[in-house]
């Protein structure tokens, strides 16, 4: 189609302000999915984001809309999500569009990432468009938004359409307005062609499904390309665009946003960001690619059957197909066997992976305790990067320690700053600059571990401010810090798997809730189970699962079969996510159970 009539956008905002419920909106309004076939959250096609109601990937959708100027348009939507630990999904839909719908919600206002994704658009001068979402309400509050829209973000109010996304109000307006606004894009068709990848997936019956947006020139079936970051060439066997799925077109064309299936074998050849262009025709220059990801959280994964290492590994080579941000390497452990080192974005992003694994590949698997990524100097002044308990070396041996801190950015209602400072502080945080936006509203900053904040802090920052305040974060280098390894012991055994770097003075009272944590967690069995946690060879705490008396069965008094039959299922159901761990029978739980501190 033509270029003039085509408009690349995605919808951005701060968790929850409802980007999805606004995809949904235009996805029926331009009568892409009928009324009968509709569902909440369309575009959120993983089970684990309609449970938690959240958006993990960016999704891209092109609908047709006919604009009262007479035209027909081609509309390019992203949905992206809004969670902190998902923003690469974010910057990465940002580099396909021209413009960008910044969502506001009209009850709360400008929060932490309504900034952060802001200032992300700006940066690839997108045109921003604000939208103050829930008029609805009865709560909601224009005028007060249009204030923060002007003195906060920096943008004209004036422009600012006022919408629900849940009833349709204002949507008629906001679509003619973002066919105005935003530019069309202006990419060369008689150029080679030059197309982005931003984002993959593996499909079942198809085989490795590429999605780019296309800058130069064109792509059709039969077109032989290449990679440009690895050479790596191809000839393309279907190609088209994404509406409630995939929609073959034979070709598509600078502006476009599509997908391109070339019976790619080798998974490892495709890489998001990287540039794809014509073998025998290429473009001089790839596109920029995206801003490298910085894994945070570090845990390895292990196969529950060691059986399944290969079919483990097989299943993450096509699981970083559909999410770049995954980092993985080899790994063993005395106590679980073969399995894989993996870097994480943030603790919401290992448990997605976490899901995935478990849900589209049948996979059990365990995770080992969550760890940061440390650095280290020893005697010699030799520098070094450390995220595995499993590694730490004899403290002796340690000159100097230094853990992660970031930059956090907290915008909260003043009633609450008191109860926030007195939160910040005991996760060793150090106050920074502290602004009034305006008369109830501050924005504070922090230096703060990134050990502390990965845990639990969101949760207990939103309970803490009936869920007013809002969070945003950075990586800020490295602090000097003092470390001490915990070691958990079952049996007398330690389990590597279970053991944590902590902040020294921390040690013993994380040790004392651990061991807590465990008895909880840890079923009873045949034999009574001491646990201990030990920082180097002192035990400083234990507690003991007493054994099991008897069978589970016995009180149902061999009376009710049914009921019988039922709690012994529910043993089974138990057991496939167990793990043995030398004689003791393991949840998965307790893995990431002895994080949570309280
Ligand atoms: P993430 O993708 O997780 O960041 O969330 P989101 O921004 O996509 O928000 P979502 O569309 O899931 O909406 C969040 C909540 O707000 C849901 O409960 C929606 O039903 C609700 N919501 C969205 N838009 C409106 C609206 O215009 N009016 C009202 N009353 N509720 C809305």
């Amino acid at each position: 189609s033509d270029q003039s009539k085509i408009r690349n956008f995605c919808i951005i905002a701060h968790i929850d302000h409802g980007k999805s419920t606004l995809a949904d909106r235009f996805l029926q309004k331009t009568e892409v999915v009928n009324d009968r076939n509709f569902q909440n959250q369309m575009l959120d096609s993983m089970d684990i984001e309609r449970e938690r109601g959240i958006t993990i990937k960016s999704q891209a959708v092109t609908i047709p809309f006919h604009s009262k100027d007479g035209n027909e348009y081609e509309l390019n939507l992203v949905d992206t999500p809004g969670h902190v630990d998902f923003s690469y999904e974010v910057s990465r839909a940002i580099s396909s569009c021209e413009g960008a719908l910044l969502l506001i919600d009209a009850t709360q206002g400008v929060e932490a990432q309504t900034l952060s994704n802001m200032f992300m658009a700006m940066e690839h001068d997108l045109e921003i468009i604000p939208v103050i979402n829930k008029m609805d309400l009865p709560s909601a509050d224009l005028e007060r938004v249009k204030h923060q829209i002007e003195h906060d973000l920096g943008l004209d109010s004036e422009m600012a359409f006022p919408i629900s996304a849940k009833t349709g109000l204002g949507i008629d307006e906001l679509m003619e307005g973002l066919v105005e606004w935003i530019p069309a894009p202006s990419g060369e068709r008689s150029n080679p062609p030059k197309a982005l990848i931003f984002d993959s997936h593996y499909d079942p019956y198809r085989g490795v499904v590429i999605h780019v947006r296309m800058f130069d020139g064109e792509l059709k079936e039969g077109d032989e390309i290449k990679f440009m970051s690895n050479n790596a060439e191809y000839k393309v066997e279907d190609v088209g665009v994404f509406k409630i799925g995939l929609d073959k077109t034979g070709k598509i064309q600078a502006g476009d946003v599509g997908y391109f299936i070339a019976g790619i074998k080798n998974i490892s050849d495709v890489r998001v960001g990287d540039t794809v262009t014509s073998k025998k025709n290429p473009c001089s220059e790839p596109c920029e690619g995206f801003r490298e990801v910085k894994p945070v959280v570090f845990s390895s994964i292990y196969p529950i059957d060691t059986n399944q290492y290969q079919e483990l590994h097989t299943a993450i080579d096509k699981l970083k197909l559909n999410d770049a941000s995954l980092i993985y390497e080899k790994d063993s452990s005395a106590a679980l066997g073969f399995g894989f080192r993996c870097g994480f974005l943030g603790l919401l992003h290992l448990e997605v992976v976490q899901a995935r694994l478990e849900r589209e590949f049948g996979l059990n698997i365990v995770l080992t305790s969550p760890s940061v990524r440390y650095r280290l100097t020893n005697m010699k002044g030799e520098t070094y990067y450390l995220d595995n308990p499993a590694e730490y070396p004899d403290p002796g041996s340690i000159e100097k320690a230094e853990e992660p801190y970031i930059k956090a950015a907290i915008i909260t209602p003043t009633d609450y700053l008191g109860n926030i400072m007195t939160l910040c502080m005991n996760k060793r945080g150090i106050q920074q600059e502290m602004n009034y936006l305006d008369e109830k509203r501050v924005e504070i900053f922090y230096e703060m571990p990134l050990a502390e904040v990965l845990f639990d802090f969101y949760d207990k920052l939103k309970s803490i401010s009936r869920g007013y305040a809002s969070f945003d974060y950075e990586l800020h280098g490295f602090k000097e810090t003092s470390l001490a390894k915990l070691d958990i012991l079952l049996n007398g055994e330690v389990v590597d798997a279970l053991s944590q770097l902590v902040f020294k003075d921390n040690a013993h009272e994380r040790g004392k809730s651990v061991c807590k944590k465990l008895k909880g967690e840890i079923p009873r069995q045949q034999f009574k189970i001491p646990i201990q946690a030990a920082i180097g060879n002192t035990i400083v705490a234990r507690e003991t699962i007493s054994a099991l008396r008897k069978d589970v069965t016995a009180k149902c008094y061999g009376g009710d079969i049914t009921r019988k039959k039922k709690l012994l299922e529910k043993q089974k159901e138990g057991k496939k996510r167990m793990k043995m761990v030398g004689n003791v029978e393991l949840p998965q739980e307790a893995f990431l159970a002895v994080l949570r501190t309280d």
